[in-house]
């Protein structure tokens, strides 16, 4: 098939490999002219394990190619895929700017039948005003069809998502574009679910809504099993291991984070009270969410007493494993706390320390240590926030000795209370 992503952002950009290494043709858009130089280049504009080599080898067999001309790519390609942003807004609504000016600059180049897709996370209904959208500025009354078709690829493992997804859902208004959007899709061997446009675009606020639920309701948990001395973790194992419950995302941790779940849900919440529904079990989730941050830094303070000129070591800096990503990072927002409290900072993350450069303030306050160990030189206690494979092997003997004073606050759950008394360390961990 030929197809044309508009926005080449972690979706469109990895979609659009993904795509290309199935044997599709594909057509990535970008308006930033040094994005659209880098990409052609062979340059990747994020860490995302895997994804340059896709890249690299679809742009050398011809399948994968980038342009800065919508033109180009709507006259293409049959299917045209939106995946452009869709920021937050002070209120918690969307921003919607960008996908209604790429639906009117879509619509200006319709010359033949195409089928427009909508990738990114919009409210329900904007399947319909992307339908009105192009229909008054088509420049003939040439035909098209909108479907939603929601991406749930997670940062880190996203090429592993695209490739292997378990299901694949396409939202239709009408029976014309489903024969294209499964072919686009069968080589992907996963379950498609046709549906209506209003549903395919409320699953994927639905899923990610329930998926941030999980961790808050784990999060829940381990503040009673703190108070409770049981273990956070076998409580959600032996929880998960009930096939209707599952185990995944159910990690207890310092908080989630990333530019997803906090916007998805207030997105949620926002979308449901202009349908006349109050959906306060998630506005429980976003309270549980901010709590569980509260209470990791009260948790600090309370060992450490003060804070002022205290030298903290902190383990990760991304919002989550693999990816150097940095919006709304839990482990950005206990930085910023613990300098708020006058704390100093020594700080490692594997891939994010540059972003995150951009955010913590540039002063003798903020250290950036260039190998994991070094984190620990001198400090009075080490903060865990990211759940990096690494941050398990770092090497606990030389901790123990460099640190001022052995005391690691664990955000993630990497190591065993146990075995850490026994090291000698003062270890504190969430629900256990
Ligand atoms: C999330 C969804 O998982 C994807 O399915 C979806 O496509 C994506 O949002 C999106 O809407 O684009 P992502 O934000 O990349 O993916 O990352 P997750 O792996 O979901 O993690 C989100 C946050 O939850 C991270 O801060 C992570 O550390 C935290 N988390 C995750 C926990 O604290 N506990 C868990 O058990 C799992």
């Amino acid at each position: 098939m030929k197809i044309t992503i508009i926005g080449t952002g972690y979706v469109g950009l990895v979609t659009g490999a993904c795509f290309a290494e199935v044997g599709h043709t594909v057509t990535c858009v970008d308006a930033d002219p040094k994005k659209v130089a880098l990409l052609q280049a062979g340059g990747i504009p994020i860490y995302e394990p895997g994804l340059d080599e896709v890249v690299r080898r679809n742009v050398a067999a011809g399948r994968l190619l980038f342009t800065q001309s919508t033109g180009e790519g709507v006259a293409n390609s049959e299917v045209i895929f939106i995946a452009v942003p869709t920021p937050p807004q002070p209120d918690g609504s969307v921003d919607m700017s960008y996908i209604e000016s790429v639906a009117r600059e879509v619509a200006g180049h319709l010359t033949a039948y195409r089928i427009i897709v909508d990738k990114s996370t919009v409210p329900v209904k904007t399947g319909e005003k992307v339908t009105e959208t192009i229909k008054r500025y088509r420049k003939t009354s040439v035909d098209f069809d909108v479907v939603s078709n929601p991406e749930f690829l997670r940062e880190g493992f996203a090429v592993e998502d695209l490739m292997k997804p378990d299901r694949v859902v396409i939202g239709v208004s009408s029976q014309r574009p489903v024969a294209a959007m499964k072919e686009i899709y069968s080589p992907f061997n996963a379950p498609i679910i046709v549906t209506d446009t209003n549903s395919a675009e409320l699953i994927k606020h639905a899923a990610n809504s329930f998926l941030a639920l999980k961790i808050s309701y784990a999060n829940a948990l381990s503040v009673i099993c703190e108070a409770a001395g049981a273990n956070v973790q076998e409580v959600t194992r032996g929880m998960g291991l009930d096939n209707r419950i599952g185990t995944r995302f159910l990690q207890a941790s310092l908080g989630f984070g990333g530019s997803c779940f906090p916007k998805d849900l207030s997105a949620f919440i926002h979308i449901s009270e202009e349908l006349g529904y109050d959906f306060q079990l998630l506005k429980e989730v976003q309270r549980i969410n901010a709590d569980q941050m509260a209470r990791f830094v009260k948790k600090i303070q309370d060992n450490l007493w003060v804070l002022r000129d205290k030298r903290i070591g902190v383990l990760g800096l991304a919002f989550k494993q693999n990816t150097d990503d940095v919006r709304t990072s839990p482990a950005i927002d206990l930085c910023q706390r613990l300098l708020k409290e006058g704390a100093k900072l020594r700080v490692y993350d594997p891939e994010a320390m540059e972003k995150a450069k951009a955010l913590l303030p540039a002063s003798d306050t903020v250290e950036y240590v260039a190998d994991m160990d070094a984190v620990t030189d001198g400090v009075d206690a080490l903060a865990i926030a990211t759940e990096w494979p690494q941050f398990t092997k770092l090497d606990l003997a030389r901790a123990r000795k460099s640190m001022r004073t052995p005391i690691i606050f664990d955000g993630r759950n990497l190591f065993d209370p146990a075995e850490m008394e026994k090291l000698g360390f003062i270890y504190k961990s969430i629900g256990r």
